[in-house]
């Protein structure tokens, strides 16, 4: 991979996201500050605190613009401004402000793939009509007789293509209220630089780029062509000009590729910083499949001098406790085994274990809001409150992703649990009177206390840096950090003898005298 790869010098080879702890909140269900039942940045500014204690060095925020919430706000209407029912640009500026004054960096989304149909320029371009320029930011096409241009399929399920009544159709990789955009357009390029500078001058410190590998597309192919282009990598060679003049900012990009080579030209000096790590995400549960991936990690990144990163959930997977405690502890988007049996003792014990190999790793970090708490997927529901466009657009064959957005238990001891005065967008099971925040913080042995402490221990001796396997047998992942701290992974059938350390730092179960049982990570001080 070295060899694919164009010259450049790394600048800020110490940047703060090199080995940041990232903690995602997605928005609407994080905390409700003014009781409508949808989170918002007063309910996120009150509790600033608890992400400050729980020792995390920076927050991404799913999109938190006006929009229809056709897809949970990935159909952005506004670019520079807030959706009302999270607050005003006024209250974002003040989150920034607050979050820096406790140490936390601010990450906002963008969506540069498509806007809204809600958006002044798509309703400029159904009233211009055919042939105009309005048109030419988005992909407006005459149809193939009575159909749609081409056969290309939307990733959300059904056609593509969406039909206007002057008889033009226009293309959406996702919803038909997500018009894509033609990133041919000089006009759509110069906008997003402006959109990146106009957050950059609010004080973000990053960038979230989404389904960053699709922007660009040839539409006269038959076969689907719109993953990977090589035309995308200009458009991001010019966001990191941006993010450069700025100092300090990253760009980290959505790109999910199988293909590590192909992966690894986003990560190139020039262009973004750091991607996620999807094939960790997607990792089964199997000692041989994470040693691999972890493997391929590293031959990735190291290379090219970009950190990588640590991914076990976000706002479009199940959720680890549920996924670890099934037969199948792989993920798939095709596949998401809504439904299939889950051992949810067995899959908090994996996913304990899990955290700290996660965070044990050189690189950054990333924990999805509620992994903290251990929370797990809610399957149940009921079909008329489920909001993802997936869920419709597979013919309700697939209930998609609400099951790991809804709104989080802080206190108390049933539904809203503190979120919200109101009712929550999403209904919680009132199973989890027992995984509020109130209640783990009053137990040392739960997950949040395990977060908090590895997340601190992380802050003191992990992050980016190198590692190196220990051999402790089949079924054992081991390894050294170059802080003198070891991880151990027991994901074999029978419980392992910890090497020889000075001190146990941290372990994500108890132990078994001196044996590390199955499913069992412990962190120790050579
Ligand atoms: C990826 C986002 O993570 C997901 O939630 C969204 O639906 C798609 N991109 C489309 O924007």
């Amino acid at each position: 991979m070295p060899g694919s790869t164009s010259p450049g010098t790394i600048r800020n080879p110490d940047g703060w996201w090199r080995g940041a702890s990232i903690y995602q909140v997605y928005l609407r269900s994080f905390a409700d500050g003014n009781g409508d039942g949808t989170g918002d940045l007063a309910g996120l500014r009150a509790r600033l605190p608890y992400l400050s204690e729980l020792g995390v060095d920076a927050i991404w925020l799913n999109p938190w613009y006006p929009s229809p919430m056709a897809d949970g706000g990935y159909d952005v209407a506004d670019y520079r401004n807030i959706e009302p029912v999270f607050g005003t640009l006024a209250e974002a500026e003040k989150l920034i402000e607050e979050a820096h004054d406790l140490g936390i960096r601010t990450i906002v989304d963008v969506v540069p793939n498509h806007g809204s149909d809600q958006m002044v320029w798509f309703q400029e371009a159904l009233e211009a009509g055919p042939g105009s320029e309005a048109r030419e930011r988005f992909w407006f096409r005459p149809g193939n007789g009575d159909g749609p241009p081409n056969g290309w399929k939307s990733i959300f399920g059904g056609p593509a293509w969406t039909q206007v009544p002057d008889g033009e159709w226009y293309l959406h990789l996702f919803a038909p209220e997500q018009p894509d955009f033609n990133w041919n357009n000089p006009a759509v390029r110069e906008e997003f630089l402006d959109v990146l500078r106009f957050w950059f001058d609010r004080g973000v410190d990053g960038i979230r780029i989404d389904s960053a590998a699709v922007l660009v597309k040839d539409l006269d192919s038959v076969e689907e062509s719109y993953t990977d282009h090589d035309g995308v990598h200009e458009i991001y060679r010019e966001w990191r000009r941006i993010a450069d003049d700025y100092g300090q900012r990253v760009l980290i990009g959505e790109v999910w590729l199988p293909d590590q080579e192909r992966f690894a030209l986003y990560l190139r000096p020039d262009e973004m910083h750091t991607a996620f790590n999807f094939a960790f995400l997607a990792s089964p549960w199997e000692p041989d499949a994470l040693r691999d991936v972890i493997d391929m990690t590293l031959a990735t990144h190291v290379p090219i001098g970009a950190p990588a990163t640590w991914v076990l959930s976000n706002h479009d997977v199940t959720r680890p406790a549920t996924r670890f405690g099934r037969a199948d502890t792989s993920f798939d988007h095709g596949d998401r085994k809504h439904g299939m049996p889950s051992d949810f003792e067995l899959g908090t014990r994996r996913a304990r274990a899990a955290a700290l190999l996660a965070m044990a790793l050189p690189g950054s970090v990333y924990v999805y809001q509620g992994e903290e708490l251990g929370l797990w997927e809610v399957e149940d529901i009921p079909d008329d409150l489920r909001e993802d466009p997936i869920w419709a657009r597979s013919g309700h064959t697939d209930p998609g992703r609400d099951g790991c957005r809804v709104p989080l238990p802080w206190s108390g001891g049933e539904p809203p649990f503190g979120f919200s005065t109101g009712v929550p967008w999403l209904p919680q099971p009132a199973g989890w009177s027992t995984m509020t925040v109130e209640d783990q913080l009053a137990d040392p042995e739960s997950m949040l206390s395990l977060y908090r402490a590895a997340l601190g221990i992380r802050r003191e001796r992990l992050g980016d840096g190198v590692m190196a396997w220990l051999p402790l047998g089949d079924g054992v992942l081991a390894f050294t950090r170059d802080s003198g701290l070891i991880c151990v992974v027991n994901l074999g059938s029978q419980p392992v003898r910890l090497p020889p350390h000075e001190s146990i730092l941290l372990t994500s179960g108890p132990l078994d005298g001196d044996l590390l049982p199955t499913d069992t990570t412990a962190w120790l001080s050579s």
